[in-house]
């Protein structure tokens, strides 16, 4: 337990290092929410340094993003008590939950993360209001970056470039072969995902392999998701920048549970407003942390701080730099468009979306169904081929049987031997 606390703050204190927080010192003179602020912040404070007419206006937003704000869309998340997925893995016989996402794990015994991702592959889902609000924010310039721990890419269905987005713990998006990582056909590991079976590499040097080695498992193939054992994607660290350069920090739909990714909070720079937008408060400074095997851990030396326990006694509340917002994300998100007067923007461009992904399912369909016609004209061709040389067959054949019946006529006892089954 202490190594792992250990680890958390070596971790720390190289990000503090490589996002170049230590250079920065917190404004002594005005609120993070501006010198109009009076009293706690709260989600007004928030829609008023987001408006177009605010003095300084917000461009530089960073989202970090959890299984939170996916959960209307029907993909569980992973750590609420009943519904959450680690609840209700007893079906795989794991070991631990978090053994479904655990490289060593999978090399031994990787069909349960094989039906996990039958459930949970991404084209089941449409992205949900925060989703689209996000976009928004994109729309209205004032999107820096999405950290995301999701791997159900519904950011990039929610109409953000790949480019906004940094999906830290990876995605269903690419997958390839854990020995030679070479990428493979999206639709071949789906359909492999969908019949429910394991997928090992096709590429024909690990053919090779598979065939020679006993452990057919060295050459699985795995979606580009991150697993617990695994390092970060290179964009994770090359990205780390933007935090200093965030103006305002939203935190949504995540438990703060999974480090290096829940450090981020404390890497945007000290004046910088941040809200949290979730079921419950989590991430707070002198709160206890959970250590990754589950287990209660010492108390946070960093994170959000919504009552103000760290500021100067001559502070006001006003100094309060974190907002907690208690409920559904998408709540949390109507309400925010409601003050900025974007309610109505938001709905529609969420219905949008929603519709032009049902187009371009039912296209699929349609190319599907189009494939279909195709194989079942071929197979009327074929068909129709095999009865027109039947047909033939038939015809000379009676031609041949009358000319044999003549012969027959002639010679009975040789006919005898020659014709039917029952003289073999
Ligand atoms: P968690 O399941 O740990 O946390 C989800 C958080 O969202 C919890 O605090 C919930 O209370 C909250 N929540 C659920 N539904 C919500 C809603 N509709 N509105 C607002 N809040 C809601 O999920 P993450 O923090 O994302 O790793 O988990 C982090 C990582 O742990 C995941 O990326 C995953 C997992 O192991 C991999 O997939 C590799």
């Amino acid at each position: 337990m202490r190594y792992q606390v250990r680890i958390r703050q070596f971790l720390d204190r190289i990000m503090s290092d490589m996002s170049g927080s230590k250079t920065l010192k917190a404004s002594s003179s005005s609120s993070p929410w501006g010198s109009t602020q009076s009293g706690a912040p709260t989600l007004k404070s928030v829609a008023r340094i987001l408006q177009d007419d605010y003095p300084n206006p917000i461009k530089n937003i960073v989202i970090m993003a959890g299984a939170g704000i996916s959960t209307a869309s029907g993909i569980p998340d992973f750590r609420s008590p009943k519904t959450g997925l680690y609840a209700n893995l007893k079906k795989y016989n794991l070991p631990y939950p978090e053994a479904i996402f655990d490289i060593d794990y999978f090399r031994e015994k990787p069909q349960p993360f094989y039906t996990l991702s039958k459930e949970m592959w991404p084209s089941h889902f449409k992205p949900t209001l925060t989703h689209s609000f996000f976009k928004l924010l994109d729309d209205k310039k004032k999107l820096l970056r999405v950290f995301t721990q999701n791997i159900d890419t519904l950011e990039r269905l929610a109409g953000l470039s790949e480019d906004r987005i940094v999906e830290a713990h990876g995605s269903f998006a690419q997958s390839r072969c854990i020995r030679c990582k070479k990428e493979v056909e999206q639709d071949w590991i789906r359909d492999k995902v969908m019949a429910g079976e394991v997928a090992y590499c096709p590429h024909s040097s690990c053919q090779k392999v598979q065939f020679k080695s006993s452990n057919k498992n060295a050459c699985l193939v795995k979606p580009d998701i991150v697993f617990f054992g695994e390092g970060l994607p290179d964009k994770f660290f090359q990205s780390l920048n933007d935090l200093k350069k965030a103006d305002l920090l939203i935190v949504v739909g995540t438990s703060l549970q999974v480090h290096p990714f829940a450090s981020l909070v404390n890497h945007v720079a000290p004046n910088c407003p941040r809200i949290l937008l979730n079921l419950e408060r989590v991430g707070e400074i002198a709160s206890y942390g959970q250590t990754g095997s589950g287990m209660r851990g010492l108390m946070n030396e960093n994170g959000f701080d919504f009552e103000g326990w760290t500021l100067p006694s001559d502070k006001g509340k006003e100094h309060i730099r974190d907002v907690f917002w208690e409920g559904k994300c998408d709540e949390g998100v109507i309400q925010l468009a409601k003050e900025l007067g974007w309610e109505e923007e938001l709905r529609n461009l969420h219905k949008e979306t929603c519709k032009q992904l049902n187009v371009n399912n039912d296209t699929k369909a349609e190319n599907n169904d189009e494939t279909l016609k195709e194989a079942e004209k071929e197979a009327d061709k074929v068909a129709n081929d095999l009865t027109d040389q039947i047909a033939k067959l038939n015809v000379s054949k009676k031609e041949e049987d009358q000319s044999e019946i003549k012969s027959t006529s002639q010679n009975p006892s040789e006919s005898k031997g020659k014709t039917g089954p029952s003289s073999l």
